[in-house]
Order: structure tokens, then C-alpha cells, then sequence
């Protein structure tokens, strides 16, 4: 029974990034393989040297969440305070319970056992199991389960830790490879990021969800990279040509025409990035199968590369600034709707044009 706990929480471990999920379900079978009717994991306020709940199970558990204790204070704060684990089979009787929370939640602590949560010689809380069922008592053996599940709940903060450390190394990595772009002039700025936006919402329409969305978003940001390593000068002498009147044959010459395969390539080398490669490789394409790099036609090619091929011509319209009237746009505009089915998936310029209306 103790073992097989222990497996489903490693497993859990293993395959949940809900943090309060797995916690919860660690104090549940803890509390249940040492015959608790209730328990919590609190963990350090630094700042403010105090214990919050952050996890709880039993009769209260949801009214106890609101209250702290401090460290040094009660029976938990003396744990967070020494780092050691105790065992009190009668509250009444230990000198370092404070019945505070009791008395305003009307709850009868009468034994428990509290144990620190350390992670890498830092306290970083501690987790208890509180009234052992059938008049029986709390033992060395029940202390030594709960460290195990300590353990446990520790390795689930430095797992959620890690996921933040790469998420936010992710959004950095992404800002700065932005920067860059704008700098070699690839975009005014702030342009990757409403280009970005804009294919979200086209996204959105066409029911793109979850970690697609997101693969989305970032190869919106990214699609252009590859144009880092090709000469800045090809591209202006590129972009002087009316992009919907080159045949393909003047593209697939041309360098410029090479940069969604170096930008995969440049991708290729960084693991996060591995989901938007396709996308990438793939945003200029044709529907029609007439683009490039590998002349893919339809649903062969990725809807997330279908709709920034859409987004990034849209956004060329709004920012072309030999564009002077609104009949010009509008004929502009005209030019690129009426391309549904041969350049552009006509799906997405439905939902380009239901976005443009509201
Ligand atoms: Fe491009």
C-alpha cells in the first residue's frame, strides 16, 4: 500500500506540470496511508518569515487557508524554524501549540506530525498530517512515510521550478532574437509582435488551441529569422518588387528565398523551439503549390504557415508607406482577398476579413 502510493506519485510526478494538483493528491495519500483525518503543506514567506497553506485536506481545509504562522510560532514554525521533524500525540500537553487556528475554526487538533519540506539545505515550508483515525498513535514509522512524501513534494517544487526557469528563458530568448530583427531592420517596431497578434486571432477563429496556439504565437514572432543570416541588402532590393506580382521562377532564385529553410536551420538547434520548425519552413508556401521552399499545396501545408503567409502580406499593406490613399489600400487589399485559393488558404482570408470587420 505504502509503495504502491509511492509509485503513483513518482509516476505523477513524471507526467503532471499541475503543481497544486500533485500536491493535493501527495497530502491525500499521505493523509491516508498513515490514517490522518486531515493535512497541509505550508509553505515559507521569506520575506515576511511566515507559513502559508498552500495545500490542505480535511474538514477546514478550504477556511484554514487564510490564516499564516510564524516562524518559531506553533508546533509547524517551530519545524520550519530547526528544520526537524516532530511527533506530538497530544497537542494539550506540548508547550509549542498555539491553538489560535483551532479556536477560530473550531477544529480539534489532537495529535499530528510535522515534517520540514528541504530543498537543497533551504527550508521551504514544511507539510503535516494532523489526528491519527482510531485512537491510535502517531509513530516513528508514520514520520518516516511522511518524509518519504516530503521528499516527494520537494522534487514536485524543484520539477515546477525547472518548467519556470525554461519557460521564462523561452520568452527571453524569444524578446531578444525580436530585438535583433528589428535592429537589422526586418520590421519597424512592435511589428512581429502585432503580426504575432493578429495571427492568434485568425488562430483563434480557425479553432487553433493550446500548445498549437502557442507554437503559433512564437513562429509569428520568429518566421523571419533566417533573414538574420541573409544579406540585409538582398532584402531591400527584394522587398523594391511588388511581392504578388514575382513569378516563381524570379523567387526560387533569388537568395532572400532561402530564409525560411536557414531560419528552421538556425531554430533546428534549440530544443524549445523544435514544434515551430514546420511553420517556419513551410510561411511561403503557396496554397496553390506555386511558393517555396518545397512547393507544398493545401492542407500539406502547416495552417500555422497558411495563416502567417496571410498575416505577413496583410501587415505589409498596413505598413507600406508609399501607400497614400484609402482607395490605394483598399485596391491593396482587394489584390491580396482576391488570392484566396491560389496564394492563400481561402479559410483563412474569411477569417482575416471577419477580423478586419468588427
Ligand atoms: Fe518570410
Amino acid at each position: 500500500m505504502q509503495l504502491n502510493a509511492l509509485n503513483n506519485i513518482s509516476l505523477e510526478l513524471t507526467r503532471t506540470t499541475d503543481l497544486d494538483a500533485l500536491l493535493n493528491k501527495i497530502i491525500e495519500y499521505a493523509a491516508l496511508i498513515v490514517k490522518a483525518e486531515a493535512a497541509s503543506i505550508l509553505l515559507l514567506d521569506k520575506k515576511k518569515n511566515e507559513l502559508y497553506f498552500k495545500a490542505s485536506l480535511g474538514k477546514k481545509s478550504k477556511e484554514i487557508k487564510k490564516y499564516r504562522v510564524k516562524v518559531g510560532e506553533g508546533i509547524a514554525g517551530w519545524v520550519a524554524e530547526k528544520g526537524k521533524s516532530l511527533i506530538v500525540n497530544d497537542v494539550a500537553e506540548d508547550k509549542r501549540w498555539n491553538k489560535n487556528i483551532d479556536s477560530s475554526t473550531k477544529f480539534k487538533t489532537k495529535s499530528l506530525i510535522c515534517v520540514p519540506l528541504i530543498l537543497e539545505k533551504d527550508i521551504m515550508g514544511v507539510m503535516e498530517v494532523i489526528n491519527k483515525k482510531d485512537e491510535e498513535y502517531f509513530d516513528k514509522n508514520d514520520e518516516e512515510i511522511l518524509n518519504s512524501f516530503a521528499n516527494q513534494v520537494v522534487i514536485a517544487f524543484r520539477n515546477a521550478n525547472i518548467i519556470e526557469d525554461l519557460n521564462n528563458y523561452f520568452i527571453h530568448i524569444t524578446e531578444i532574437l525580436i530585438q535583433a530583427m528589428e535592429n537589422e531592420s526586418l520590421g519597424p517596431k512592435g511589428h512581429f509582435m502585432r503580426l504575432a497578434r493578429l495571427a492568434t486571432q485568425i488562430g483563434n477563429k480557425l479553432g487553433i488551441t493550446g500548445k498549437d496556439y502557442n507554437n503559433l504565437y512564437y513562429a509569428s514572432l520568429l518566421h523571419d529569422i533566417g533573414k538574420l543570416k541573409v544579406s540585409r541588402k538582398i532584402d531591400i532590393n527584394f522587398k523594391e518588387k511588388d511581392s504578388f506580382r514575382l513569378v516563381q521562377s524570379e523567387i526560387s532564385l533569388h537568395p532572400i528565398s532561402l530564409h525560411p529553410i536557414i531560419g528552421a536551420n538556425m531554430l533546428k538547434q534549440i530544443n524549445l523551439f523544435k514544434d515551430m520548425i514546420p511553420i517556419v519552413k513551410h510561411h511561403h508556401e503557396n496554397y496553390d503549390g506555386t511558393g517555396f521552399p518545397e512547393g507544398l499545396s493545401g492542407e500539406e501545408i502547416p495552417l500555422a504557415s497558411r495563416i502567417i503567409s496571410v498575416v505577413e502580406d496583410y501587415t505589409k499593406i498596413i505598413y507600406n508607406t508609399s501607400i497614400e490613399s484609402p482607395s490605394e489600400n483598399g485596391k491593396a487589399f482587394n489584390k491580396l482577398f482576391s488570392l484566396a485559393g491560389t496564394k492563400y488558404d481561402p479559410k483563412v482570408i474569411d477569417a482575416l476579413k471577419e477580423i478586419i470587420k468588427t
